[in-house]
């Protein structure tokens, strides 16, 4: 009689929980009972309650197009990006607060200034901006560009879309922002302050959207540091560090 091993059997179980679709990598259990990775799940729309929904567990909270919080997930410790010297509009979690001034004063130390375009966005809000993007560019590029609601990270109040103090300019209207002082600034310094570039170029078949180098997540200088150094993208190092441990 074929007889599968406990362990694969868990881990199928496992990839069916998370709806990763996928399962295994396949290399399958190893011989000496450590499970593989399961693959990172293939990018898809859907709408998949994400595991680490607690307020606390900003760090860990995988947002993608299958994954998504709700329309109550609010921070109650909201303020606005003000308190960080930094100029534009809009507001952050208070925990952001100090890295995002700490980063903002070394940006323009180095002649390369940035400000805030967009950043906290309601459930709500992302209705709108997700609306708008379909009526600008059509429903297929939209979900290639935009969070459908629930689904942004925009939301979690940690993430924001930076954009050069030196112009209002919007940071998608230039043909790559990375290439522009402040652009570059950040690319090769945020993750020192906390922030990691969560749609890098050349990674959409793995982050599921078109490159953004404006838009920047805040997980905290070690997390930052953690996946800076393992040259995945959030997506990936979250997948393979939280989503897909049982
Ligand atoms: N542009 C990113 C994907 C968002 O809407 O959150
Ligand atoms: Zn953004």
């Amino acid at each position: 009689m074929h007889r599968r091993p406990a362990l694969v059997i868990a881990s199928l179980a496992l990839g069916v929980i998370l709806g990763s679709g996928t399962a295994m990598a396949a290399s399958g259990g190893s011989a000496h009972g450590v499970a593989a990775t399961p693959r990172l799940p293939a990018c898809a729309y859907l709408d998949i309650k994400t595991r680490f929904m607690s307020l606390t567990r900003w760090r860990q909270t995988s947002l993608d197009t299958r994954l998504r919080v709700g329309p109550k997930y609010i921070p109650t410790d909201l303020v606005t990006v003000g308190r960080a010297g930094v100029a534009g509009s809009g507001k952050v979690r208070r925990l952001v607060i100090d890295d995002l001034e700490a980063m903002g004063a070394a940006a323009q130390r180095a002649h390369k200034a940035i400000a805030v375009r967009s950043a906290y966005r309601s459930y709500d809000q992302q209705v709108a901006t997700f609306a708008y993007w379909v009526r600008v560019s059509g429903r297929a590029a939209a979900l290639r560009s935009s969070a459908r609601p629930g689904h942004s990270e925009h939301q979690l109040g940690t993430t924001i879309d930076f954009r050069s103090a030196s112009s209002t300019r919007a940071p998608w209207d230039y043909a790559d922002w990375a290439t522009t002082g402040p652009g570059r600034w950040m690319k090769n310094n945020a993750w020192k302050y906390g922030f990691v570039m969560s749609y890098p170029k050349g990674k959409s078949s793995r982050t599921c959207y078109t490159y953004e180098p404006w838009h920047y997540r805040y997980v905290g200088r070690t997390l930052a540091e953690r996946i800076h150094d393992s040259g995945l993208t959030i997506r990936e190092y979250l997948w393979r560090h939280y989503e897909s441990v049982p």
